[in-house]
Parts: C-alpha cells; structure tokens; sequence
C-alpha cells in the first residue's frame, strides 16, 4: 500500500508537465473526459496508472500526442486511411488503433500489437503536451469501472490521495469519451462509439462496423478489451427503457430519472416537472436530470457523465434511464447506458 499523496489542484500546464516528467501522475481536462496522465516512455509511471486506478492490466492505455507527426513516432505504419482520418478529425475525440513502434512497452498496449493515439483538442491538454514534449498515456481519470469524470471535482472525488495533481481545465464540452476506430486490418472498425459520431468517420471511410462481443462469428475484429459489459458504472442500480414510460415497474421507494427531451416518441413519455406523464400512470421521482433535447445530442452527452453522478449521489433505490435515439452522440451515449445498467 503506498502512502496517501497530497492531490495539487493546478491550472498552469507548465508546472504540470514538469510534474510528468518527474514519473508522477497528473490528472488533466480534455474535450472529451479528464485523462489520468503518465510518461508514456516511463514503466514505472505507466504502471503507477493501473494502481491508481485499480485497473486490470489486460485494459490497454491511450497515447496522447500533440499531432499526427508526433503520432507518427508512436505507430509504426501510417496508411492513407490514418493520414485522412487525422486531418480530417484530429485534434478531437478519435482515437486511431494502429500497430505500435518497438519503444512503446507492452505495458502500455496491454501486449496487444497494436497501440491507440490520440490527439486532444481542449487548449489544455495541448499546452500540456507541447511543454511536455514527448507522449503521454491517459485513461478516464476515475476508478476502474466507476463514472468518467467530466469537472476536475469528478477526479478529486475518484482519486484525491491517490495522484499527484489535477490540471483543471472547467467542465469538458464533448462528454463522453473518444470514438476509437482500429486500423490494424484492412478495413477499419469502431471498437468503441465515442464522441466522434459514426456517420462523421464514414463520410471518410464509406461504410464501417461497430465491433460487438459477437463479432468473432461475423469475421470482423473483437471489441476493444476494455469494453467489459460492466463499466461506467453507478453505485446505484440503473434500469434501462426504451420509450415506453409504462415499462417502470411499480415502486414506492425514492426514484430518480435520466431523461432527454420530449420530441422523441414524445406522446407516450412526455416528461414534466414531477417525471413521466403516461396514460396509465404518473410517477413521481425524488430527481430527475434532464440532459437536452434528442435534436441537440452533443448537449445530451456534455451533460451525461454528470447527470448520471448527481443522481448517483441522490440516495436513491433505482435510477431509470431513457435510451437515446439511434444515431449520432446517440449510439456512444445507449452504449454507456447499457454498461451502466448491466449487473
Ligand atoms: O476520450 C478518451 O478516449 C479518454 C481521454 C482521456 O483521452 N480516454 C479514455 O481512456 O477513455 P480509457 O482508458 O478509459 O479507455 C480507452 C479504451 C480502452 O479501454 C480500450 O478499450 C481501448 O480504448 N484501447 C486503448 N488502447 C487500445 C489498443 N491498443 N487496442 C485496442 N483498444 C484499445
Ligand atoms: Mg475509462
């Protein structure tokens, strides 16, 4: 057991990157989640993140770069589809799988051949890369398994004595963590919806799959290893329904709800200020966290991670939660819903 550290709340990205750089770990704001970050060319720091974290060492770590040269130094092989994925999306929530170079250590890639890059785009993150100088891993900056954390309160509360400072760049504006997309074959897969929606990458790529559990048996590439069935997930139990407000099974005990807008299928869920109106029934909820409208997703997922912690925080029996409509931020946010729900 290592001693409790004193957690710094930082905001000058110098003084954080000098902080890396002496093998420490520093939490940061990025556009999509907060990263917990680490030399990625030191081991013993790499591996201070799995403790931190309580990780499974089988879950393999991102590597954030300033730009697609500088990611060229991590990958070994840099095909056209990488080329034309980084300029049309990078710096933003894509994280690109490709087959590593020989200096990145199998500790950062879980022994896996290939390695994910990313490059953020928040000014924070980058100012912290450019003073840095050299690449830096970075999982969610939460416990494994639990919440992502979108405000530098969401680490603290996650990991404070446990990292070594926390560089707080505000609330993240995407929400949801980057989509990572494998180029290891000839054809790309998602191997993780994300904050990059799908329709956007094929507008560059013509048309791709999502990688399921099941994908094995349709000959298309595994999920990414960290996509346990449980993840993201609250302390609180989490019912998942689709549209029908009628699906909530009676209960007296204190409910909360996680719902969106009303212009989706909104005859039969018309959501008010004491929760959902239905023909047969109006339940009442003890909080409900509205994200945005399904007409504005982006919002919905800005606000996602923290609207599932408050109601986490609500001592509550159930926490119920609307799916999103299927297309766009949407696939990303159903996906973490389903891991969150699933026991
Ligand atoms: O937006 C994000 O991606 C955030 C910010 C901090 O950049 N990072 C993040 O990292 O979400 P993490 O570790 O919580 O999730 C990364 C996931 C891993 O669980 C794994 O599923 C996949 O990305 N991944 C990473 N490296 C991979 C690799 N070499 N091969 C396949 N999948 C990989
Ligand atoms: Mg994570």
């Amino acid at each position: 057991m290592t001693a409790a550290l004193v957690t710094q709340n930082l905001t000058d990205p110098s003084i954080a990157a000098g902080v890396l750089k002496s093998g420490q770990l520093v939490a940061f704001a990025t556009e999509t989640v907060y990263g917990l970050g680490a030399d990625a060319t030191n081991s013993k720091a790499v591996a201070k993140v799995f403790e931190a974290k309580k990780r499974p060492a089988f879950d393999p770590l991102i590597v954030h770069v300033t730009d697609a040269t500088a990611a060229q130094q991590v990958a070994s092989t840099w095909p056209p589809i990488a080329a034309d994925l980084a300029a049309a999306f990078w710096p933003g929530p894509l994280t690109m799988v490709l087959p590593k170079r020989d200096h990145i250590s199998d500790l950062v890639t879980s022994g896996l051949p290939g390695v994910g890059i990313r490059v953020p785009k928040h000014p924070l993150a980058q100012s912290l890369l450019q003073h840095f100088a050299g690449p830096v891993v970075a999982p969610s900056a939460n416990l494994f398994g639990s919440i992502s954390p979108t405000t530098a309160e969401h680490v603290r509360h996650g990991l404070s004595g446990r990292i070594a400072a926390v560089l707080d760049g505000g609330a993240c504006d995407v929400g949801v963590e980057s989509t990572v997309v494998s180029l290891m074959d000839t054809r790309p897969v998602i191997l993780r919806p994300g904050g990059l929606a799908q329709e956007d990458i094929e507008q560059i790529t013509g048309p791709i799959k999502i990688a399921t559990a099941n994908s094995h048996l349709d000959d298309s590439a595994q999920p990414a290893p960290g996509m346990l069935s449980r993840h993201y997930a609250p302390q609180t139990r989490l019912l998942l329904i689709d549209v029908e407000a009628d699906a909530i099974p009676e209960n007296d005990g204190r409910w909360g709800l996680l719902t969106h807008g009303t212009d989706f299928h909104s005859e039969q869920t018309a959501t008010n200020q004491n929760g959902l109106a239905t023909p047969s029934k109006n339940i009442q909820f003890q909080e409900i966290q509205s994200l945005g409208s399904t007409k504005d997703l982006p919002t919905c997922a800005a606000n996602f991670f923290a609207g599932l912690r408050s109601l986490d925080a609500a001592n509550l029996d159930a926490i119920i939660a609307r799916k999103f409509p299927t297309h766009g931020l949407g696939i990303a946010l159903n996906d973490r819903l389903k891991r969150a729900a699933a026991r």
